[in-house]
């Protein structure tokens, strides 16, 4: 039993391959005891500390009861003297916002239930998982909260989620409600989180913790190319390889709050959430909110071991469908070959070629459909261009299919341009403000799925096209910000739900879809990065990870990513140099080595490849044939830090430790500077591996010890190593 109730000293004990999660019923408040390496199972009364001294924050019940401003809460709520961040914050119908959660039962069920209408962690036969459900309740209010708590024992993985639900005879308000919220004894910690823009994303930023707030967040309903969903703490003196480090996720993709508060006692609390800012919600008598899910865990041995437990549970519990555990199809995706400017013919010509180079998948990119040879029109009009396509998708179809190579296609279905015909014929589908002037962003509006009218268009005309059978991978793209966000179809008592509603308009829309059409790969893409969360993996399977396509700034980018997402969700390009962002020029190996670390792909006209790069196309697209299986359900380590160093180094070793395919970049000369070395981890010590290019051999010792030499000086210039287990 991993989730225990002990019911002598009334604590709830959740215990994992590496943590304790600890919790306590206190003069009926819910407690929080500890977090942290694991525990042993007994009384552990004597962790709950109260200051005690905390002069201007009341005491409970006529001064004899807690200080609640002191106390480790498990759902801190607003009103009743905890004066720290809250997880719950209520408008009662005569308009105060108080409430105050008391323990009231416990259920312990050996499931995971799903959460209803949104991305979740699910479980499967044969896991060990449980799930601890607590219910508090307001007896006043009568209102309800029930935490649960699903604990994944060997991968250290605790999902958390809150249902409030109003039992009372009048309507309330949700002005905030966390998914998470933890309290710690100290705030001696490291805040590591991702921040960037579009075509920079997921830089890393580490900072101490100090007294105040420190909030990672998006109000831009969309989880951001800005921020990430997500947030880790870290003992300072935490790596890669030692240290405590903990780590929250949100399984959402629109606006969200993650935050840490140093408080008046060196304590330290975190939440995360729906962003507040802009998040409401009426609840009517007998109704439930779910809040969104967040994914926690903890490390006792530094970040490596935080992101491989992230990595297995998203890769593996997260992600859906056929192409979960399998290597991607090798595509060639036609945006940065022609952007708009093609036609029947030149696609056919780029697919002949790719069919003598190894192309198994020819994506047609922005601009087959309405009348879009620019930017500016046509989203929404998901009907074949017939200027470019005479012979519509069939006819790119049809001449792919006897050559072997399926066709991918790209939407942008959240999207309307105001110069389309479903703007014309229904230009209130738009998410809007009645009388104001709509912002417009790359010329476009953003459809409001939180009409179901919306999405039920939204899902007869992608189905149109899908049904056809001609379709084996969509690219669904999402290309601005939310501004002037209304619904008139709601009340106004409503209108700050409708970003959340618009997520659930999306995420039902997407479910229909991925269920209709499983056999479809699916790459969510938002401007690149911009909505790359553990909600739209839910959905599908991989990310168009950045639009920066160029080899050495995807260094920092694919790193950054890693520290919470998975390989095989990072959709990585060899595109063409000069490269069309940045102007770099890079050798085609360097290019091939950084995108062969996620789900692999070509972004360049084939047609205009020399017989040498054509020749390096079919070698590297076989690499990944062969090895691409062993890379999506590998290890992934990172070696050297890109944000750090003028290198950056990794390797991904298989599941059965057979395999080690190692890369090594410079990002910047280095003359005559000291003899490097990278030193492998993760490796079987007394196996003997051969390398596959160069034919050497070397024990796991040797690999992981010394480490194998990396003399280069030039930059831009990069090692490829892959090690087989001599059998
Ligand atoms: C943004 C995407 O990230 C690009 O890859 C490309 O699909 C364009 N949109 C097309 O408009």
């Amino acid at each position: 039993m991993s989730v225990i109730y002990n019911k002598d000293c009334a604590q709830f004990q959740l215990n994992s391959r590496s943590f304790t999660y600890l919790m306590q019923v206190k003069d009926g408040y819910l407690l929080h005891l500890y977090w942290g390496e694991k525990i042993d199972n007994r009384d552990h009364s004597y962790m709950f500390w109260e200051q005690g001294r905390a002069a201007f924050s009341p005491r409970q019940e006529n001064c004899g009861g807690f200080i609640l401003d002191d106390i480790p809460l498990e759902y801190p709520c607003w009103g009743r003297g905890d004066m720290r961040t809250p997880a719950l914050e209520i408008i009662n119908p005569d308009g105060t916002n108080i409430i105050d959660l008391h323990y009231e039962s416990y259920e312990i069920i050996d499931t995971k239930p799903s959460l209803e209408g949104l991305p979740a962690v699910y479980a499967e036969q044969g896991d060990k998982v449980q799930t601890l459900i607590i219910t508090l309740r307001d007896k006043i209010s009568d209102i309800s909260v029930m935490l649960y708590y699903t604990l994944f024992e060997e991968t250290d993985i605790l999902t958390r989620h809150a249902v409030i639900k109003n039992d009372s005879k009048q309507s309330v308000f949700i002005n905030r409600a966390m998914s998470a919220a933890v309290d710690f004894d100290h705030k001696n910690f490291d805040i590591i989180s991702n921040f960037g823009t579009h075509v920079r994303e997921r830089n890393i930023e580490r900072a101490p913790l100090k007294y105040g707030k420190y909030t990672m967040s998006s109000r831009r309903g969309a989880s951001s190319h800005v921020h990430n969903p997500f947030l880790i703490m870290a003992s300072p003196t935490a790596d890669e390889v030692s240290g405590e480090v903990y780590g929250f996720v949100l399984v959402y993709s629109g606006s969200f709050t993650a935050e840490v508060a140093g408080n008046q006692f060196s304590s330290a609390r975190t939440v995360i959430g729906l962003n507040s800012e802009e998040f409401g919600w009426k609840l009517n008598p007998g109704e439930s909110f779910i809040t969104p899910e967040a994914v926690l865990t903890y490390s006792p041995a530094g970040l490596e071991r935080l992101s491989d437990n992230y990595h297995k549970i998203f890769r593996t519990r997260l992600c859906r469908g056929k192409y979960r555990d399998i290597r991607r199809p090798v595509l060639l995706n036609s945006w940065e070959a022609c952007y708009f400017g093609f036609d029947e013919e030149r696609l056919k010509k780029i697919g002949t070629c790719c069919a003598d180079i190894g192309i198994e998948l020819l994506v047609i990119d922005d601009g087959w459909f309405g009348v879009r040879d620019t930017d500016n029109c046509s989203l929404g009009d998901w009907v074949v261009d017939k200027r470019k396509l005479p012979n519509g998708i069939e006819g790119i179809y049809n001449h792919l299919k006897p050559l072997g190579i399926d066709l991918g296609i790209w939407f942008e279905p959240e999207m309307v341009s105001p110069n389309s015909d479903l703007y014309r014929a229904h230009p209130d589908w738009c998410i809007h403000i009645p009388n104001r002037p709509r912002s417009e962003g790359r010329y476009q509006l953003i459809l409001n799925l939180s009409k179901p009218e919306v999405c039920d268009y939204l899902y007869a005309s992608l189905a149109e096209i899908l049904k056809t059978g001609a379709i084996a991978y969509v690219k669904w793209d999402f290309n601005r910000n939310m501004t002037e966000v209304g619904n008139e179809l709601l009340p106004p008592d409503r209108q700050r739900e409708v970003t959340h509603r618009y997520y659930l308009g999306l995420y039902s829309l997407m479910e229909r879809l991925v269920t209709d059409f499983p056999d479809i790969l699916f790459e969510s893409c938002s401007g690149g990065g911009g909505r790359f969360d553990a909600g739209m993996l839910y959905y599908m399977p991989q990310v168009w990870t950045s639009d920066n396509s160029d080899a050495i700034e995807r260094l920092r980018i694919q790193y950054g990513t890693s520290l919470v997402y998975p390989m095989s969700a990072m959709s990585a390009h060899v595109s063409a140099s000069p490269n069309h962002q940045t102007d770099h020029t890079t050798p085609f190996d360097t290019r091939f080595t950084v995108a062969l670390t996620g789900s692999f792909g070509y972004e360049l006209d084939p047609t205009s490849l020399s017989e040498d790069e054509k020749a390096a196309v079919l070698r590297t697209a076989g690499i990944y044939k062969e090895y691409g299986d062993r890379i999506v359900n590998g290890t992934y380590h990172r070696l050297r830090n890109p944000h750090e160093e003028n290198c950056a180094a990794w390797c991904i070793v298989s599941e059965d430790k057979g395999t080690c395919i190692a890369g090594y970049v410079l990002t910047h000369v280095r003359l005559y500077e000291n003899n490097e070395r990278i030193r492998m981890r993760g490796l079987k010590k007394d196996a003997v591996y051969v390398e596959k290019f160069s034919g050497r051999e070397y024990s796991g010792y040797q690999l992981c010890g010394y480490g194998i030499p990396a003399p280069l000086t030039l930059e831009y210039r990069s090692l490829l190593w892959i090690f087989e287990e001599k059998k």
